[in-house]
């Protein structure tokens, strides 16, 4: 396997694939139901890459080092053939790990087809356990009830689960210590996530970013915690065991604790045009390559000229360029993929 890095010297380990650029449901922070509604003009089928095409792209991926690979969207179950993607890239490509992000509605109709298909874990979004704050962080007025559902009937087949909860000051902060009870209880591990300036659309202000620092000092005071290391180099989140033995929560702290250093995740959206950066202005055209005749070796070329030219570090970058009013076009994070 080809030893290929960075400008900053990191490689290629992870790839997110956001494999359908639409979503079932509206959260605010993420696809404003102003923005999102009847006109916005999401990608037509013939845009996105077709399972072939997937496959394809990841084993060039793979060539260059990939050992993970993780499906998301927009919502990534709303696309019929994912657990035949799941299956081709585990059973064909030989993907080392295959996880999914979802937001676990669709979850207790599609976790055993899952499961069959070969997928090793799941993360799944619960920003509320109450019902009204829930309805309108999924701008849809939505019941939590099936979502936990979806996240039992996942477990019950054996999948390791993570659970991604957006903290905003103020919105869901409250609920914070119940959160924890209720999955711990469930032996998953809860990770809060900083709520992040991602596309252009989501009224982000540092006021509603709850420091990742101030959660463990809230919850540790409740149930002592202690500092666990990665579990994997360049895990996003930061974990804490509770001292009690009784499971673990991360942190996801972009904002305040931003870990650019170790970054080695490239980005696929829906239409096949790689990010090195969830928040990049510009993608570089995989599937315009592929569907102009790249063969195998052209494919891994070309990924290897960017992946080798990257220098994105946004979040150590952020503080700076919002003080200096620099305001740049990001890509929406349901099209790239989170
Ligand atoms: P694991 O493989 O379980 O460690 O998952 P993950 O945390 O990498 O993936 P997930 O899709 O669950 O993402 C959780 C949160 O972390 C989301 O809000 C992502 O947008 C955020 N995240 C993941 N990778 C990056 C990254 O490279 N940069 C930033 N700023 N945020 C990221
Ligand atoms: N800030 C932080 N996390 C976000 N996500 C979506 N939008 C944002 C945001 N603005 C999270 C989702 C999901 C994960 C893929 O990304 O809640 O858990
Ligand atoms: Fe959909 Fe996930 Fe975005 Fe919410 S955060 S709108 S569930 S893609
Ligand atoms: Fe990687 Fe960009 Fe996130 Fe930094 S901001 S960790 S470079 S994706």
């Amino acid at each position: 396997m080809s030893e290929l890095h960075d400008q900053f010297n990191r490689p290629l380990r992870d790839l997110r694939i956001s494999v359908t650029d639409r979503c079932n449901f509206r959260c605010p922070y993420c696809m404003p139901k102003e923005v999102f509604g009847a006109g916005y003009a999401f990608l037509r089928d013939p845009q996105l890459m077709t399972l072939g095409e997937l496959t394809r792209i990841v084993r060039a991926f793979r060539a260059l080092g990939v050992e993970k690979v993780r499906l998301t969207g927009g919502e990534p179950l709303l696309r019929a053939d994912v657990p035949e993607l799941i299956r081709a890239l585990k059973q064909e490509v030989g993907v080392p790990e295959v996880a999914l992000t979802t937001n676990g509605w669709l979850l207790e109709k599609l976790a055993p087809a899952l499961r069959a298909a070969g997928l090793d874990r799941l993360n799944v979004s619960v920003d509320s356990l109450d019902d009204t704050t829930a309805g309108k962080l999924n701008g849809l007025g939505f019941s939590v009830t099936r979502v936990l559902r979806g996240i039992d009937a996942a477990a019950a087949l054996g999948f390791p689960i993570k659970i991604n909860c957006v903290v905003q000051r103020g919105v869901n902060d409250g609920e914070v210590l119940t959160l924890c009870e209720y999955f711990r209880a469930r032996g998953h591990s809860l990770r809060f996530i900083e709520f992040m300036d991602v596309g252009n659309t989501n009224h982000w202000s540092v006021d509603g970013v709850v420091p990742a620092r101030e959660l463990v000092e809230r919850i540790g005071a409740v149930w002592p915690l202690e500092a666990a290391g990665p579990a994997y180099r360049g895990e996003v989140a930061a974990r804490y065991r509770y001292r009690d033995g009784r499971g673990e929560i991360g942190l996801i702290s972009s904002v305040t604790e931003p870990f650019c250093r170790d970054c080695h995740r490239a980005r696929l959206s829906a239409d096949g045009k790689l990010y090195t950066c969830l928040f990049a202005s510009l993608g570089w055209d995989v599937l315009g390559c592929l569907r102009s005749g790249a063969d195998a070796a052209g494919l891994e070329n070309f990924l290897a000229r960017v992946w080798g030219g990257r220098l994105d570090r946004y979040s150590d970058e952020r503080a700076g360029l919002l003080a200096a009013g620099e305001a740049r076009a990001k890509v929406e994070m349901s099209y790239i993929g989170g």
